[in-house]
């Protein structure tokens, strides 16, 4: 804008005293508004802008109506008038149509700035697979629950009573040795991490009364030195069924179902004598070797056959604690190292690696 400000002045010291003059003076203002309008206005300044030219207060309009019309002389007034008039209304309706103007442009700024562009590629997310261990566990339970176990879980902190005593193994009782235990200190009564999943055999029969058809899922901890098959944790399962007339023959069909459900078909189960506290008779369950088949290779050490889990008919001596009729009931119960099966089933050396989480490892079982 120009330094001198015309308005500031009457038209008679501006020198304009003939209509002429006037409409001279006025075409100037518009000239200048015009000028500025193009060259100054933008978004940053407008309000700014708006009221330098028609702010009620000191615009340029105002100062014109003061300064120029006001005191214009009687004759000069018609046309003073009527300039400024024309001007006024010039000026308005070219800052409304300038305002509009740059709402407009704001506004295809801001769509501009949400389009979405279709053709950019998109983020990739990697999609996970389920840990060797869960998809293990899935498969054992989808065994078991297809003839009739149901699911339990139970405490990872035990008390010796449902870890030991109640299965039936007393206190220095040679079979607590081989399962180094990590005991809590301090804990009120004494408490433990489960050595086995086997307590929820008793918890379970505490609470139900036969018949009993369950498996429990779970961790186990034990004061393993760790090396390629042994870690401080591992994952069990355990499978107890108890009811008024359940025989031996029950127990070998089920081991022999669930063994070819989980090798398949040609697999063979052999029961071993075995010793368990809580379990009377206990057994080992092999299954054929689902390397070689049973000819004998460098998986099943050349016996064709492979270790799988320990089980056996329910120890009487355990119904006593639970208060079931020793007499009148029967059951069978295992317990098998899930880590063990997966490793077999899966071909793996090393157990860390099921607990590394190297992504390289684990993506092999999809
Ligand atoms: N609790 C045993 C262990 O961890 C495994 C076991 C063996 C569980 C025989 C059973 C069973 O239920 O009948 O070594």
């Amino acid at each position: 804008m120009a330094a001198i400000d015309p308005a500031s002045k009457t038209l008679a010291q501006l020198g304009a005293a003939t209509p002429e003059a006037v409409v001279q003076k006025f075409a100037e203002v518009r000239a200048r508004f015009d000028a500025d309008l193009v060259a100054d206005a933008n978004p940053q300044n407008w309000s700014a802008f708006v009221a330098n030219w028609s702010g009620r207060k000191s615009g340029m309009l105002t100062k014109i109506g003061d300064n120029w019309l006001k005191p214009a002389p009687k004759e000069l007034k018609p046309i003073v008038g009527q300039e400024f008039q024309k001007l006024k209304s010039h000026i308005e309706s070219a800052l409304e149509s300038k305002r509009q103007e740059i709402e407009s442009a704001a506004d295809h700024a801001a769509a501009a700035r949400d389009q979405i562009d279709l053709s950019l590629p998109g983020v990739e997310r990697p999609i996970g697979t389920q840990h060797l261990i869960r998809q293990t566990y899935d498969e054992l339970l989808r065994i078991f629950l297809s003839i009739g176990f149901s699911v339990v879980e139970g405490p990872e902190i035990e008390t010796p009573y449902y870890n030991f005593e109640a299965l039936n193994i007393p206190e220095h009782h040679p079979a607590r040795d081989n399962m180094d235990t990590f005991y809590i200190e301090g804990a009120r009564g004494g408490h433990l991490l489960r050595t086995h999943t086997s307590p929820m055999q008793i918890r379970t029969m505490e609470k139900q009364q036969p018949p009993v058809r369950i498996v429990v899922p779970g961790k186990v901890y034990r004061r393993d030195n760790p090396d390629a098959t042994h870690g401080y944790m591992f994952h069990q399962i355990e499978g107890l069924a108890v009811d008024t007339d359940i025989t031996f023959c029950d127990f070998k069909g089920t081991v022999e179902y669930f063994v070819r459900e989980f090798l398949g078909p040609q697999a063979k189960t052999r029961l071993r004598p075995s010793y368990f506290p809580f379990t009377e008779p206990s057994a080992e369950v092999d299954a054929s070797c689902h390397v070689c088949g049973g000819s004998g290779c460098r998986i099943c050490k050349f016996s064709g056959w492979i270790e799988l889990f320990g089980a056996g008919m329910v120890n009487p001596a355990v119904y006593g604690f639970v208060k079931y009729d020793a007499e009148k009931l029967s059951g069978f119960a295992f317990g098998m190292g899930v880590d063990r099966l997966a490793m077999m089933k899966y071909g793996i050396t090393e157990l860390p690696l099921l607990f590394q989480n190297d992504v390289r490892f684990l993506r092999q079982f999809p």
